[in-house]
């Protein structure tokens, strides 16, 4: 029998967009990417999703442009970079309502949405899934975000996360503390809906938020919806290892993902939180064909509507590599300072990698960290290999073709994981949070420092 511990989680990466993380390629001709702003896009898709057994669908977002390429949005705007993109939360509702078991993620910043209004959109979202709902917390990375939100330039970055915590304690307190379990006792003959008893105010008042209450939404059934990070900095892993039960990661090699996982371990223990609820997740690239032939021919005609100027609008959102010199090495180019900072080109440092190095690697199809191509058979085998030696608790799917990359995978991938016995065969759970952290976890566990809030007052 396989414990649920053997089983290998799957996300799918969205977004609300045409050009995600794979630039050019909405010019393919099986590509549904444009197709974004169709909501049968979307609940065709949850329906695969559903039908393939994934977690949850993980939809990122960004609020800005990325306008540092050659020195402005253009190129951005051109290769359709992360815009067009709409508003990731819309599509929920949608995508519920044809679905009975499939989570959904979504991203939301924690710079720019006020929390008492965002809060309460979540718990809806929670009410309406019945319990599905997670939100992938961001401290947003884009000057123009800043711009678009009254700001001159972006928030210093520990700043960002100083705010994020702050953030967080206002929706523990929401969530977890205004409204006491059985406050609403919906009673016909004494004519009382709530009892005002158990519905407190939270009177926050702190450096960045003041915040009344109560909150206006009833207890949902995960009351704090699922919590996903991705921060990458020292900052950013210490804020996910507090607060994160899903954490996104994007370590590189198979070793450095290890130890990553790790480290989060050992950061999740050390705010006395039990390892086991905080479940990373590195994204996985899948090219499946039912022959190596097939696949072979899939990845190289996927190569061929690849744009290169599209990741370099993308890069590292801060730094114009077209600018500088191809010889140039990343190392000095840290050293010198200026955009080149330790945390914006973290895993090219210490390799003693040029300029030409990453120009010449970027759009290349079978980036890691997780790239497997070839039969259902030799993709199970990576993915059991990479899930089994780095501790990884599943995959974020990303996608080439939309929905063609999540049909393939759910078409030959998902069949031979069942026959291993790593891929769960049914929903056998009720919520999100059972779903990553075991039965009868509906709601935070008690170690998770959200917890402390339920009787915060
Ligand atoms: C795989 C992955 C996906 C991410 N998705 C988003 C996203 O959708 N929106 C966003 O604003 N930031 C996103 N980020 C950025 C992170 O949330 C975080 O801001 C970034 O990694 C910088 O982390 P740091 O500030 O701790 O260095 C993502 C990061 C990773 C690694």
């Amino acid at each position: 029998m396989t414990s649920t511990t053997d089983l290998i989680h799957f996300n799918l990466f969205e977004m609300n967009c045409v050009g995600h993380i794979q630039h050019g390629l909405w010019r393919h001709p099986a590509n549904n990417r444009h197709r974004y702003t169709d909501i049968g896009y979307w609940t065709d898709l949850a329906r695969l999703l559903e039908r393939g057994l994934f977690d949850a669908v993980f939809l990122a977002d960004v609020v800005g442009l990325y306008d540092r390429y050659q020195g402005g949005p253009d190129t951005a705007i051109r290769e359709a970079v992360q815009v067009p993109a709409n508003d990731p939360l819309l599509l929920v509702p949608a995508m519920a309502a044809v679905t009975e078991h499939l989570g959904f993620a979504v991203t939301f910043s924690t710079t720019y949405e006020p929390p008492f209004a965002h809060a309460r959109r979540m718990s809806t979202l929670d009410h309406l899934t019945k319990g599905r709902v997670a939100w992938n917390v961001v401290t947003s990375y884009l000057r123009g975000a800043a711009r678009n939100f009254g700001l001159d330039d972006e928030i210093e970055h520990d700043l960002r996360y100083e705010i994020a915590e702050e953030y967080l304690e206002v929706l523990y307190k929401l969530w977890e503390g205004s409204w006491e379990d059985g406050a609403v006792v919906r009673d016909r003959e004494r004519a009382v809906y709530t009892d005002p008893a158990k519905v407190h105010p939270i009177d926050h008042v702190g450096k960045h938020f003041r915040v009344a209450g109560p909150h206006l939404s009833e207890p949902s059934p995960q009351r704090t919806p699922v919590i996903y990070q991705a921060g990458n900095s020292e900052r950013g892993k210490d804020f996910a290892a507090r607060h994160a039960e899903a954490i996104f990661t994007g370590a590189p090699t198979l070793a450095e993902l290890r130890e990553e996982i790790a480290d989060i371990g050992r950061r999740a223990a050390g705010h006395g939180r039990d390892p086991g609820h905080v479940k990373v997740f590195p994204g996985a690239s899948v090219i499946v064909g039912r022959t190596e032939e097939e696949a072979a021919a899939k990845v190289a005609e996927l190569q061929r509507y690849i744009r290169p100027e599209g990741f370099l609008a993308q890069r590292g959102s801060g730094i114009d590599f077209a600018a500088y010199d191809p010889d140039d090495r990343i190392d000095d180019l840290v050293a010198r300072g200026g955009d080149f900072t330790e945390r914006a080109v973290r895993h090219l440092v210490g390799r003693d990698l040029r300029v030409r190095d990453v120009l010449g690697s970027i759009g290349r199809v079978g980036q890691g960290p997780l790239f497997a191509s070839g039969t259902p058979g030799q993709v199970a085998d990576e993915i059991e290999r990479w899930a089994d030696e780095t501790g990884a608790a599943g995959f974020n799917l990303m996608q080439y073709l939309s929905p063609g990359t999540a049909e393939d995978f759910v078409e030959l991938v998902v069949p031979e994981l069942q026959r291993r016995g790593r891929y769960r065969t049914s929903y056998d759970d009720t919520t999100l949070r059972e779903r990553l952290l075991g039965p009868g976890l509906h709601r935070l566990p008690d170690t998770h420092p959200g917890a402390a809030f339920r009787d915060f007052r």
